[in-house]
């Protein structure tokens, strides 16, 4: 038996074993975009321990990675007055939301539950509005990771690249050896995700914080940014031409199958190489980013809360919200997952070795300095200058002829006109 079904089981039965009063059986609809391998089997877990406690999940998942789809249904539900009772809504998104007037208050389960004493600060002042809790955070995502298969490698006689040159000197053995050096896919945002990577790398954290968190010109319109383009251009230069349209999970299988060597990709990957049953340190690498080890990128996935009317489907919003921060969830889920817990108090032994260097990391960088938020994952900034800064990103990407000093222009004009 695996470990999710054992915990699930232990789960069941000490939930038949509550008194029958504790459940009032309710429904939750939980809106989310996780359905690739690792993803969903992450979201099963929340959906068995809702059931678990007698509650009915209606599960409202809308495909695509990143979650752009996701969210444009979820605004046509929230207009016609239908919203779910839970969507996965991120960053400062939820500010806004909660600024429409959509969110509930969960202050109720937060004090019970000493969410204040859990959650590290810098991400609960995410999840509140006005000082009361709106939405509860699952788990912390490490973005600028890179994948590797070792089998590759070890073939093409190449090290795992610490830095940017050794990632261009590994890539052109590798293609050298017949394999695709960088396997990627072709969506706006995993442009985004490698490009902070580099960004990261290249400008350190605290130039990309004041690039992307607080838009400042002197550092967004320099030298510095255009050396980002023409490095991000180089590492773009070893990916495939059957790019286009493809799924970051169908990336990570290239990885997975040695038809590409390396991805740079968030932990959310790693949660394919576990569901394919691979060990880390053995079947595949993780290790950071060139250029960015001892940073950490954060994504923290959350849920927002919807105000309802329903009573029996209020406090079943209630209890999905108090077992989203209960350790049991929080270890199986990030398991599955890929990702850490959102709880600093977790007993990491029983994570792999990459789940452990996570939790190292984002401790330590929290410390250094070294720890800043994703923008490409919504963490960073506001869903407009992401917005932009996706078309400038994804346009550079797509044109033949790059050139970098005017990618840099565009990125400046494209972040001042969202301001
Ligand atoms: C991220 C999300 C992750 C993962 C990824 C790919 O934005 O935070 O949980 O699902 O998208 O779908």
């Amino acid at each position: 038996m695996n470990i999710l079904k054992k915990t699930l089981t232990a789960a069941a039965i000490s939930a038949a074993l509550l008194p029958a009063t504790a459940v009032q059986a309710g429904e939750v609809e939980v809106l989310h975009w996780w359905t690739a391998g690792g993803e969903a089997r992450a979201a099963a877990a929340l959906k068995e321990m809702m059931e678990e406690q007698g509650h009915t999940w209606k599960d409202f998942a809308v495909a695509g990675g990143g979650g752009e789809a996701a969210m444009t249904v979820l605004k046509t539900r929230a207009v016609s007055g239908n919203p779910p009772a839970a969507a996965q809504i991120k960053g400062l998104d939820i500010q806004e939301w909660a600024k429409l007037g959509f969110l509930t208050s969960l202050d109720d389960v937060a004090e019970a539950n000493n969410w204040d004493q859990l959650i590290p600060p810098v991400i609960a002042d995410v999840m509140k509005y006005e000082g009361s809790y709106v939405a509860v955070p699952v788990n912390v995502h490490r973005v600028n990771w890179l994948w590797a298969n070792p089998d590759v490698l070890e073939k093409a006689g190449v090290k795992v690249p610490t830095t940017l040159d050794e990632f261009y000197k590994a890539a052109e053995k590798l293609e050298a050896a017949g394999v695709i050096p960088l396997a990627h896919g072709g969506q706006p945002w995993q442009d985004a995700t490698v490009f902070e990577a580099v960004a990261l790398a290249v400008m350190g954290p605290e130039d990309y914080a004041r690039a992307f968190v607080e838009h400042d010109m002197e550092v967004i319109n320099s030298p510095m940014m255009e050396k980002v383009f023409s490095e991000f251009a180089k590492v773009m230069s070893y990916v495939d031409d059957n790019a286009a349209g493809r799924d970051w999970n169908t990336a990570t299988a290239m990885v997975i199958r040695g038809d590409a060597a390396m991805q740079i990709m968030g932990d959310w990957a790693k949660g394919e190489f576990t569901a394919a049953g691979l060990t880390p340190g053995e079947d595949y690498i993780c290790a950071p980013a060139p250029g960015t080890a001892g940073e950490f990128t954060f994504n923290v996935d959350s849920f927002a809360m919807f105000s309802l009317d329903d009573d029996e489907n209020t406090e079943a919003q209630k209890d999905l919200a108090r077992t989203i921060l209960e350790p049991e969830f929080q270890t199986v889920f990030n398991k599955a997952k890929g990702s850490i817990p959102v709880r600093t108090d977790m007993d990491m032994s029983n994570f792999d070795a990459c789940a452990q260097a996570s939790m190292d990391a984002f401790k330590s960088s929290a410390k250094n300095g070294g720890l800043v938020p994703s923008f490409a994952h919504g963490l960073a900034t506001t869903s407009y200058i992401q917005g932009q800064i996706f078309d400038v990103v994804t346009n550079f990407v797509n044109t033949d002829d790059k050139d970098p000093a005017r990618a840099t222009d565009q990125l400046a004009a494209a972040i001042k006109a969202a301001m």
